[in-house]
Order: structure tokens, then sequence, then C-alpha cells
């Protein structure tokens, strides 16, 4: 199911076939270390949710959404390879998870980010969200996250 489009590529609802490509992007793009299994878990948790990019071609970015409670949503993982940063794909991943969580009846969104990833904070921001906290040696080398949130 197509769910947004621009001229390179569409957003869509992740598929099995997906996993490998997957699983690259996290390993070239996040620093914690994710399981397959673990995504197949939050996809069969909220399929819907798990929304990719398509270049027609290959997949070249991902967003996986969850339920944090009966009124909030969490973004849990979210990548886009390198080579294409910068050029909308976030925004409109960004955009398709927004719409589901609406659509689910949700009305707010929160995530975690790292202290130190300038690129996500400033994505995060210009797209409407606040850092709320600081959480303290959150990651598995202990280095802290921001807690960001927005009202959707
Ligand atoms: C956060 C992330 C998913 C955003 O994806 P993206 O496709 O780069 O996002 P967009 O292109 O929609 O927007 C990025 C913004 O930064 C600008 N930008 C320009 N060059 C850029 C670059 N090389 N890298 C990132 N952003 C760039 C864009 O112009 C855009 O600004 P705008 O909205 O004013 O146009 C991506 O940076 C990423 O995968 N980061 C590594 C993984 C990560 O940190 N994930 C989040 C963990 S919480």
């Amino acid at each position: 199911m197509a769910a947004g489009n621009s001229f390179f590529g569409y957003a869509r609802g992740f598929e099995i076939r997906d996993s490998e490509t997957i699983m690259d992007i996290i390993k070239c793009s996040l620093s914690e270390y994710y399981t397959k299994s673990l995504i197949l878990d939050l996809y069969r948790a909220w399929p819907q949710a798990f929304i990719v990019y398509d270049n027609f071609d290959s997949v070249s970015g991902f967003i996986i959404g969850a339920k944090y409670s009966g009124t909030e949503g969490r973004i849990l993982l979210f990548a886009v390879k390198k080579e294409l940063r910068g050029s909308g794909i976030g925004k409109m991943l960004l955009t398709q998870e927004l719409n589901v969580m609406m659509g689910s009846g949700l009305s707010t969104i929160r995530l975690e980010v790292r202290t130190d990833n300038e690129d996500a904070i400033r994505f995060y921001k210009k797209n409407g969200f606040s850092i709320i906290s600081t959480l303290k040696n959150y990651y598995s080398d202990l280095s802290d996250a921001y807690l960001m949130w927005k009202i959707i």
C-alpha cells in the first residue's frame, strides 16, 4: 500500500522481504544493536506503524512506531540511508507515522535521541518536537538521551 509519494520513491508498509535491507540500514545508521527477531516482533505488534521508503529498486529508510499508552505513541527506530539524508525522506516517513498514530486515536508522541545526535535533534525540532528531559545513562554505552515530545 502506498502511503505517500515523491518524484523518486514512495512510503509504504513494511513487508517481510524488506527485512535484510532494514537490518543493513540499522547496522550503518544506529549505534544500538537490534536483532532481526526484535524487528519482526515490533512489526507484528503494530504492522501499520512500520513504514518504509521505497525507491522502486530498494528501500532507503524506515520508521517503526509503537503505542506507549492509550493516548501516546512512541517512535522506536528511525533511519534513512546516509547518502540519501537531507532529501525529505525522513520528513515523509515521519508524516506518515503521525498519520497512522492520529488515525489510531493517539494525541501525543515521544521519542528518545542521543544528546550528541545533532542532525536528528535538529530534524525533530524542525518537525515540532521539544526536549522534555534528559535520560541519564540511557543507552548501552551509558550515553545520555533526550526525551522529546510532540502533540499531534
Ligand atoms: C533523522 C533522520 C532519519 C532524518 O532523515 P532525513 O531523510 O535526513 O530527513 P529530511 O531530509 O526530511 O530532513 C533533514 C533536514 O536536514 C537538512 N539536511 C541537509 N543535508 C543534510 C544531511 N546531509 N543530513 C541530514 N539532514 C540534512 C534537510 O535539508 C532537512 O531540513 P529541511 O526540513 O529544512 O529541509 C536521518 O538524519 C537519519 O537517518 N539519521 C541517522 C539515524 C538517526 O539518528 N535516527 C534517529 C534516532 S532517534
